[in-house]
This record gives C-alpha cells, structure tokens and sequence, in this order.
C-alpha cells in the first residue's frame, strides 16, 4: 500500500488529503477562503497566499488526524505546482518540499488541471482509460484523450473565457455573489432555458477548442441594452433574471456536451469523464449522463466533493506519477501556467 499526503492551494481552496494507492480517499480537508475575497467579486491574489500560508499547517495536522494517520506512516508527499496564482501555488510547494525533506519521503510536483482530467477515477473500483475526459473549471475549459494516468494527450482548451469564469462573470453582471457557478444554477432553476437565444460558439465543426467570452457579452448587452455595459439590471424583474441564468447555463452546458460528443467520436472513445468546478452543476451532470446513455457510452462523473479544488485528487495522480517514477527534485518551481 501507497499512501499519499496531498496539498493543494493553487488559488482560493487551501487543502491536505491523505490518500492510498492513488484511489482511497482516508481524509480531505479543504478551507475555502470564499469569504474574504467576496466583497472583491472575485480572488485577490495576495489575500489568497496570506490565507494559504496562515492555516495550511493546521490544514495538514487535521488531514493526518482525520485519516489516523501519523507521519511516519506517509509514503510520499505530492503537491499542486501548476497552474494557478504563484504566490498561492508556491505556499503549498513550499510546505510541501519541506515535508519532504524533513520527513526523507518522495515529493511529486501535480499539475492540478490533470488531476482534474483524471478525478473520476476516484473511488472507482477500477480505473476508466481509456477515457475522453472533460474539465471544466474556473480557469480551464480542456478535453483530454487520457490512456493512462500519466498518459494524457490535450484535444482542446479554452481560446478564452473558461466555462467557470463566464458563470462568475455572469453572475457579477446578474448581481449576484462569488462564487457566481452554484448561485446561476440556484437561479436557473426557476428560469426558461429557452426564453432567451445566447450564442452557442463552436470555433468550426470540428474543433475541439472552447469559447464563453461571446456568450458572457451577449449577457451583458442583454441586460444593460447594446454596447452598453450598466443601467439595466434595475430593470429587470426576478423572472427576467432566471431566465437569462437558465439561457446562459444552457448554453454552456450545450456547447460542453456537443464537444465531449464529438471528441468521442473523434477519437473514437465510448468512455467520457466529467471534472473540474463546473463539474459540480447538477444540469450540466444530467446533460452529459443523457447524452451518454443516447449514445450507449459509459460515463463517469467526479464525485460532487471532489469537483471543486481538492488535495484529494492531488494525491491520488501524484500516486500514480510516482508510480511512473515521476519524482521531484528539492527544486521544484510553481508554475502559473497550464503544460
Ligand atoms: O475547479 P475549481 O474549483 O477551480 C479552478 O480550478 O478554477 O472551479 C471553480 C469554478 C468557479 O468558476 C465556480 O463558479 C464554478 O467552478 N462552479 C460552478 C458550480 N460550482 C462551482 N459552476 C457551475 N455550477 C456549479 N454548481
Ligand atoms: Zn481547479
């Protein structure tokens, strides 16, 4: 048995997990710092790493306890180093090099988005790979060709807005808080999907890449009038404001489920997986699950506590890295972005 001390902050999440052999899940704390950066409408970065570096040790202390497990009993330490805020980012490697060190166990450095990519293989008896993985979070929108836990090819990724970033995004000019993701999906559900027409940007048939900017800005001339960008919320009724969240998250659950089938059929995989944030919203699970059972394909969606930012996915891939001798050095940098 492999167990795996995970820790991630690469941005508003500060989280340790306690993994064995890249799957069983004996702890995973996580502190969202939501509230401080809130009245910000959005994460200060600065703010971020001070919060990281202020609870992370209790954060680790509460992993180990929550799982009964003692340090000596860790086999390795796996880390988020990328992509995300550095100075968040370099908080958690930080830690965990001098986990490392101190403890004299293997420390592997995990790009986050990956782990993502490969999180619906948490707690499943037996990995899905080959798999079309799609990872939808505030930062990334990506699919993957994933044949193996270290094996994974890109097929497409945000050319701009991520699908997260357009719900926050939305949500601000909706007036509603931040995180703006489970607040539109709180709203929609009240709401026509159909009331109002958004755009569905597809980049060309068959184009695997991902574009929300045009549909956030349809948003914005819709609500405020063209070319203008306030005055108009006051206008509208509670009604008016579901429907345009309902249209708006359609839209984007469409434009997802559309490019997953596709990649599939590219690709010619039969096995989809569902990540990231976006990942959480209920629609968008059920959307992908009715269009996969269409199609006769198998899918896996993330757990609902491991779709948002987590240390528990961290350790699981770092398991599985280290297993493909992908160890880090004492060196090992944080990243901002994506490989
Ligand atoms: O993966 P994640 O925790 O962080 C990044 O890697 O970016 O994703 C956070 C994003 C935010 O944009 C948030 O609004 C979105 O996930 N999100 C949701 C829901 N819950 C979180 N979006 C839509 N529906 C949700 N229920
Ligand atoms: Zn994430």
């Amino acid at each position: 048995m492999t167990t795996v001390l995970g820790i991630e902050t690469s941005c508003d999440e500060t989280s340790a997990a306690v993994v064995d052999d890249g799957r069983l899940v004996r702890s995973n704390v996580i502190t969202s710092q939501v509230d401080l950066h809130r009245k910000y409408g959005g994460v200060v970065p600065e703010i971020a790493s001070r919060a990281h570096l202020e609870c992370l040790d209790v954060i680790i202390a509460e992993a180990l306890e929550t799982a009964r497990c003692r340090p000596s009993e860790v086999d390795a330490l796996a880390v988020t180093n990328r992509p995300g805020l550095v100075g968040a980012l370099l908080i958690g490697v930080t830690a965990a090099k001098t986990l490392s060190w101190a403890w004299s166990k293997p420390l592997t450095g995990v790009d986050h988005i990956r782990a993502h990519a490969v999180s619906a293989a948490l707690e499943l008896g037996k990995p899905p790979w080959p798999a079309v993985a799609l990872v939808a979070s505030g930062g990334h929108t990506s699919l993957y060709l994933v044949r193996s836990y270290t094996d994974v090819e890109v097929l497409g990724r945000t050319t701009d807005d991520a699908a997260g970033e357009a719900f926050d995004k939305v949500a601000a000019i909706l007036g509603l808080a931040y995180p703006g993701g489970p607040e539109i999906e709180r709203l929609a559900r009240t709401g026509d999907p159909h009331a109002v027409d958004f755009p569905r940007t597809m980049l060309g048939p068959d184009s695997l890449d991902f574009s929300f900017s045009g549909v956030k800005t349809a948003v914005l001339y819709h609500v405020h009038g063209c070319g203008r960008t306030t005055g108009g919320l006051e206008r509208l009724g509670p009604q008016n404001k579901a429907d345009i969240a309902a249209s708006f998250q359609q839209v984007v659950i469409d434009v997802l489920v559309r490019k997953a089938m596709l990649a599939a059929r590219q690709t010619r995989c039969s096995t989809i997986t569902l990540g990231g944030g976006v990942a959480a919203n209920r629609t968008l699970r059920d959307a992908l699950a009715a269009a996969c059972a269409e199609r006769r394909y198998t899918f896996f969606a993330t757990p609902p506590a491991y779709c948002t930012d987590n240390a528990a996915m961290i350790a699981a891939l770092g398991c599985h890295q280290l297993r493909a001798g992908h160890a880090a050095a004492l060196d090992l940098d944080a990243c901002a972005s994506a490989r």
